[in-house]
C-alpha cells in the first residue's frame, strides 16, 4: 500500500524559480524514505507542500489514500510534523509543550511520560522549553511529532545540532518507531544519517529527484570499490576496473606496508551523480 504520493508537486516562492519543480514520488507504507540534498535544495518545502502547511498551486498529495488538499483537522492525527527550528511555546515546561499538543489531538498524560523518556527528556521535563539547548528543542519537537503515535511521520532533518552521540540515540529512537509501523518521510543533508535510516533515498537538488535507489543499491551502480597499497611510504590506489598488473606485483613482492580496500561513500557518490557536494551554501 502507498502511504505517501506526490503528484507534479511545484512551488515558487517568487514567482521566477521553482523551490520544488514537477515533483512526482511514491512512498510505500512502512518505508522509510529520505531526501538527500544540500542546502536550499528544496527539501523543507517539500514538507511544507506534503502536509499543506502550504498549498501547492498545481500538484496533488495523498497520505494514506487522503488528498491532502480536503484533508480536515482530525486528519493530523495520524501523521507527525517535526520541523528543524520548529517554534516550541518557550515560556512553558517541556512537559506542557508536549502536554497542550497530546491534548488537541486526544492523547494524554502517559503518552507524554513515555515519550519525555523515550526522547531522555524525562529529568528536564519540567524546565523552561526556551532554556533548552538546541538537541534538546529539537528532540522535543520530535517528542511533540511522536506523541500522537502518527502512522505517517515527516522530519526535516531530525538530527540537525545534536551531538553525535545523541544523534545516534534519536536515529535509534526513530529506527523502533518504524520498526513498529510507522512510515517515515525525512530529510537530511547528512549522507550518514540517510544511509543508516533510509530504505530508499532520493537525491534531491534544485527542487527535483535526480536519483532515486536504495543504498545498497547506488553503491553497486556508481560506487567504485578502491584498493590502496603503501609501499616504501608511498601510496599507489588502484580501482576495480583499472590495470591491477602493478597492484599484483607489489602484492608479490611483499614488500609493503599496508593494504586498505575502500568502499566508495554515499557523498562520493552523490557528487558523482549530481554534480555538486552536500555541503557549501544554499
Ligand atoms: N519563506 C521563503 N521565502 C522565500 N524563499 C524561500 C523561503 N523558504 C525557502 N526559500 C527558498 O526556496 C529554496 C528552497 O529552500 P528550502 O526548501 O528551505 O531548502 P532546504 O530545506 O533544502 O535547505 C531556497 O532557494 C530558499 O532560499
Ligand atoms: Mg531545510
Amino acid at each position: 500500500m502507498i502511504a505517501i504520493e506526490a503528484k507534479g508537486l511545484t512551488y515558487s516562492y517568487d514567482g521566477k524559480s521553482n523551490a520544488v519543480d514537477q515533483l512526482t514520488f511514491q512512498v510505500e507504507k512502512g518505508e522509510v524514505f529520505g531526501f538527500l540534498g544540500p542546502s536550499g535544495a528544496g527539501k523543507s518545502t517539500t514538507i511544507r507542500l506534503l502536509t499543506k502547511l502550504i498549498a501547492p498551486p498545481p500538484g496533488k498529495v495523498f497520505i494514506l489514500g487522503q488528498d491532502m488538499s480536503k484533508a480536515n483537522h482530525s486528519f493530523y492525527k495520524k501523521i507527525g510534523i517535526a520541523f528543524e527550528n520548529d517554534v516550541l511555546y518557550p515560556t512553558l515546561t517541556g512537559y506542557e509543550n508536549l502536554i497542550f499538543h497530546a491534548k488537541l489531538f486526544g492523547t494524554g498524560e502517559a503518552e507524554v511520560n513515555d515519550i519525555l523518556k523515550k526522547m531522555d527528556l524525562y529529568k528536564s521535563k519540567d524546565k523552561k522549553a526556551g532554556e533548552y539547548s538546541k538537541g534538546m528543542k529539537t528532540r522535543l519537537v520530535l517528542a511533540r511529532a511522536l506523541v500522537t503515535n502518527p502512522e505517517v511521520l515527516f522530519m526535516d532533518e531530525p538530527t540537525s545540532g545534536m551531538d553525535p552521540e545523541i544523534a545516534a540515540y534519536v536515529r535509534e529512537v526513530i529506527r523502533k518507531m518504524n520498526q513498529k509501523g510507522t512510515t517515515m518521510f525525512l530529510t537530511t543533508h547528512d549522507m550518514n544519517e540517510a544511509e543508516k535510516l533510509c530504505d530508499r533515498i532520493a537525491f534531491f537538488n534544485n527542487g527535483k529527484i535526480v536519483e532515486l535507489d536504495t543504498p545498497e543499491s547506488y553503491k553497486k551502480r556508481f560506487g567504485e570499490k578502491t584498493v590502496t597499497i603503501e609501499q616504501s611510504g608511498k601510496k599507489h590506489t588502484f580501482t576495480q576496473d583499472g590495470d591491477l598488473t602493478s597492484l599484483l606485483a607489489m602484492i608479490g613482492s611483499k614488500e609493503f606496508e599496508s593494504i586498505h580496500s575502500q568502499e566508495a561513500s554515499l557523498e562520493e557518490i552523490f557528487i558523482k551523480v549530481v554534480g555538486r557536494g552536500l555541503k557549501g551554501g544554499a
